[in-house]
C-alpha cells in the first residue's frame, strides 16, 4: 500500500473518532451543573481534544473493518480506548512521574490546571471511557453483544493493573536502577505500551467476531507492533525534534529511564526496531488483504513524531 493511500484511510478513521469525541464533549456540556464539574470538564477535554496521532482508535477501526465488522458499532470502544490513552499521558507527565511540561504540542495538563486537577482529569477520562463503551452496548443483543463485550473486556484488562498500569509502575521502579536488564526492559515495554496496542488490535478483531486462528496471528502482530512503537519512541527521545513530537525530547537518559536507546544505544535500538518490524510483518503474512496492517508497521518504523 502506498503512503498516500495509507494516510487517506487513516485520516478517515481519525475524523470519525474525533467527530464522536466532539459529540461526547458536547453531550457532557448539556449536563453541566448536575454533570461534570466545569473546571474538571475543561481539564479532561483540554488533553483529549489536543489531538495526537489517534493511532490506537484508528487501528481498532481498521482491524474491525478488515475483518468485516461494523465500525459504527466499534466506534464507542475506539473512543474509550483513546480516553484511556489520554488519561495515561496526563498522569505520565505529572511531576511525580516523568515531569514533562509539554504534550501534544501544548503545555501539559498539570501546567495549565495544576497537579490535583490533572490527577482528577485522568480519573475522569478513565471512568468516562467505561461509560462510553458500556453505552455503546445499548441495543445490541445475541452474538453482536457477546462480541462487543469481549472487545470491551480486552480493553479493560490490557489498560488496567494487569496491563498498562503495571508497565508504568515498573517504568518508575526501574528508573535510575543500576543493574538494568533486558528482562526488565521487556516487561516495561510489553505492558506500558504494547498492551494498549494489543487492546486496539484485538478489540477490533473481537468486535468483528474474529475466530481463534485470526486472533492468534493478530495477537503476535500487535505485541510486536507495540514493542516497535515504544522502541521508536525511545529513539525519538534521543533524536526527535520537539516541534514535530509535540513533547520535550532528551529526557530519558537524564532521568535514568530504562529504554532501548539507553540500554543498547541509538543504533542498537534502531537495529532492534528493524528486526521487530520484520517479525510483525511475518505474523500477518497469511492474513488476506494485509496491506494496511503492513503499512502501519512501516509508518511506525519510519515515524518522526
Ligand atoms: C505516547 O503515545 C505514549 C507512548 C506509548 C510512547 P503516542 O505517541 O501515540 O501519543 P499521541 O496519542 O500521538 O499523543
Ligand atoms: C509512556 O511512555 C507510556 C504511557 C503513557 C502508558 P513514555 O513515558 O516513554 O511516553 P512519552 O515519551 O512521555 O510520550
Ligand atoms: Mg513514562
Ligand atoms: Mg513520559
Ligand atoms: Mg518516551
Amino acid at each position: 500500500m502506498q503512503a498516500q493511500e495509507y494516510n487517506d484511510i487513516m485520516k478517515e478513521y481519525r475524523l470519525l473518532v474525533e467527530a464522536r469525541l466532539g459529540d461526547i464533549e458536547r453531550s457532557t456540556a448539556l449536563t453541566e451543573g448536575v454533570g461534570i464539574y466545569p473546571t474538571l470538564r475543561k481539564a479532561m477535554f483540554y488533553s483529549l481534544e489536543a489531538g495526537g496521532k489517534r493511532l490506537r482508535p484508528c487501528l481498532l477501526l481498521a482491524v474491525c473493518e478488515l475483518l468485516g465488522g461494523d465500525t459504527d458499532m466499534a466506534l464507542p470502544i475506539a473512543c474509550g480506548l483513546e480516553m484511556i490513552h489520554t488519561y495515561s499521558l496526563i498522569h505520565d507527565d505529572l511531576p511525580c512521574m516523568d515531569d514533562d511540561d509539554f504534550r501534544r504540542g501544548k503545555p501539559s495538563n498539570h501546567k495549565v490546571f495544576g497537579e490535583a486537577m490533572a490527577v482528577l482529569a485522568g480519573d475522569g477520562l478513565l471512568s468516562l471511557a467505561f461509560e462510553t463503551m458500556l453505552k455503546g452496548a445499548e441495543g445490541l443483543d445475541g452474538e453482536a453483544l457477546k462480541n462487543y463485550l469481549k472487545a470491551v473486556n480486552e480493553v479493560a484488562s490490557r489498560a488496567g493493573s494487569g496491563g498498562m498500569v503495571s508497565g508504568q509502575a515498573a517504568d518508575i521502579v526501574y528508573e535510575g536502577e543500576h543493574n538494568q536488564t533486558e528482562e526488565m526492559l521487556a516487561y516495561i515495554h510489553t505492558h506500558k505500551t504494547a498492551d494498549m496496542l494489543c487492546a486496539a488490535v484485538l478489540a477490533g478483531a473481537y468486535a468483528a467476531g474474529a475466530g481463534d486462528e485470526m486472533t492468534a496471528m493478530l495477537k503476535i502482530y500487535a505485541q510486536k507492533l507495540g514493542l516497535l512503537f515504544q522502541i521508536t519512541d525511545d529513539v525519538l527521545d534521543f533524536q526527535g525534534e520537539a516541534a514535530a513530537l509535540g513533547k520535550t525530547p532528551g529526557k530519558d537518559e537524564a532521568s535514568g529511564k530504562l529504554t532501548y536507546a539507553t540500554l543498547y544505544g541509538v543504533e542498537g535500538a534502531k537495529q532492534k526496531a528493524r528486526i521487530t518490524a520484520d517479525e510483525a510483518k511475518a505474523a500477518v503474512s497469511d492474513v488476506k488483504n494485509n496491506g494496511l496492517l503492513l503499512a502501519v508497521i512501516d509508518n511506525i518504523l519510519y515515524r518522526s513524531f
